[in-house]
């Protein structure tokens, strides 16, 4: 497996991928963001690293890739050096108010709650703020040593949504333009912008819809919002069986003969021997052809992660994964 992955690219050089403090994933449902992200956090954890791996979609279940039962709002450790929290607006809302208005609320937030979803449904970037403020306070309380992560890691939302969680602290400072809320989003927009601290990476599959979903995506966060973009992960790629050559002697097999011996040595039907080739050649031919369109219309690094043949959910599959990435991305350890 080639990558494009080109590690002499600005000052991005000067650190390897994982000692940035903040690496989020985004991508298609269904792509594999999840495993990803898990699979990173794998890799970090096993070069000693202290992992907070946030869920921000709340129908996902990031701990079940770790063979552990769900966890919620409050960070707990579902693997030896990786704490995994699943993201909450409510809970993200009550830590907020106990912590920056000191105001003691036990319980749900009740009243305030009716409040802020009438708030959060009139004033566009609420709920989103009340996501992207957590993460970054974690990988601030990180920084300044009263959290003890090396990094932060984000299963953030879908290409769909992504955009306007990323840019809800501008939205909001557009909205209240002085006073303490406006002073917690300039650094919210900053860390998010500082390509030493945060890198966001897209995830995607060799498939149309993937990967146009994807071109668009680079354009929208390119024009909107200020996130320093990492690497394209090619998830899902099959591994080319054969050549162009092969190809040309599986032609020349289609003749009662050559059938007739595959038949008998294969105990199954030449015709379908001869199938099953040419639709795993086919398959891989349309995945090259969406690959070589991302690669033409977009200027980020691509690295390829393979097909798993694997019929399981659990710690296998973000093990082999981790593997992959490791090899492709570089451990940097
Ligand atoms: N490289 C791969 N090969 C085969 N199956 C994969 C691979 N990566 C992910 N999967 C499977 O694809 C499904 C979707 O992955 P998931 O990470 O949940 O996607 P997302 O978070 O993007 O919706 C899961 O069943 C997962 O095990
Ligand atoms: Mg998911």
């Amino acid at each position: 497996m080639t990558t494009a992955h080109q590690p002499n690219q600005s000052s991005k050089s000067t650190s390897h991928w994982l000692d940035r403090r903040l690496v989020l994933f985004t991508g298609k449902g269904g792509v594999g963001k999840s495993t990803v992200a898990a699979a990173t956090a794998l890799l970090a954890a096993e070069q000693g690293k202290r992992v907070l791996l946030i869920d921000v979609d709340s129908t996902g279940n990031l701990a079940a890739l770790f063979e552990h039962p769900e966890v919620g709002f409050i960070p707990t450790e579902i693997y030896p050096g990786i704490s995994a929290m699943q993201m909450d607006t409510e809970d993200s809302l009550r830590e907020y108010l106990n912590l920056q208005l000191r105001l003691p609320l036990a319980g749900r937030v009740g009243p305030l709650a009716n409040a802020f979803d009438f708030i959060a449904s009139a004033a566009p970037g609420v709920k989103e703020i009340l996501t992207m403020g957590k993460i970054c306070w974690e990988v601030r309380e990180s920084l300044e040593k009263r959290a003890p992560w090396d990094i932060v890691i984000v299963d953030a939302a879908a290409t769909g949504h992504v955009i306007s969680q990323l840019d809800s602290p501008r939205a909001i400072r557009e909205l209240v333009k002085v006073g303490p809320v406006a002073n917690q989003t300039e650094w919210v927009i900053e860390m998010l912008a500082d390509p030493l601290i945060t890198e966001l990476h897209i995830v995607t599959t060799p498939e149309e819809m993937p990967v146009s979903e994807t071109i668009d995506l680079v354009k929208s966060l390119k024009t909107r919002v200020d996130v320093p973009l990492g690497n394209i992960i090619v998830n899902r790629v099959l591994p080319e069986p054969f050549n162009r050559a092969d190809a040309d002697i599986f032609s020349n097999l289609e003749t009662t003969n050559s059938l007739a011996a595959i038949e008998k040595t294969a105990g199954l039907g030449g015709k379908k021997v001869l199938a099953a080739a040419s639709l795993a050649v086919s398959l891989r031919r349309s995945q090259s052809k969406h690959i070589a369109y991302l690669r033409q219309s977009v200027d980020l690094p691509l690295v390829y992660l393979p097909y798993l043949f694997i019929r399981d959910h659990g710690l296998r599959v973000t093990r082999v994964v981790s593997e992959a990435l490791g090899y492709e991305m570089g451990t940097g350890g």
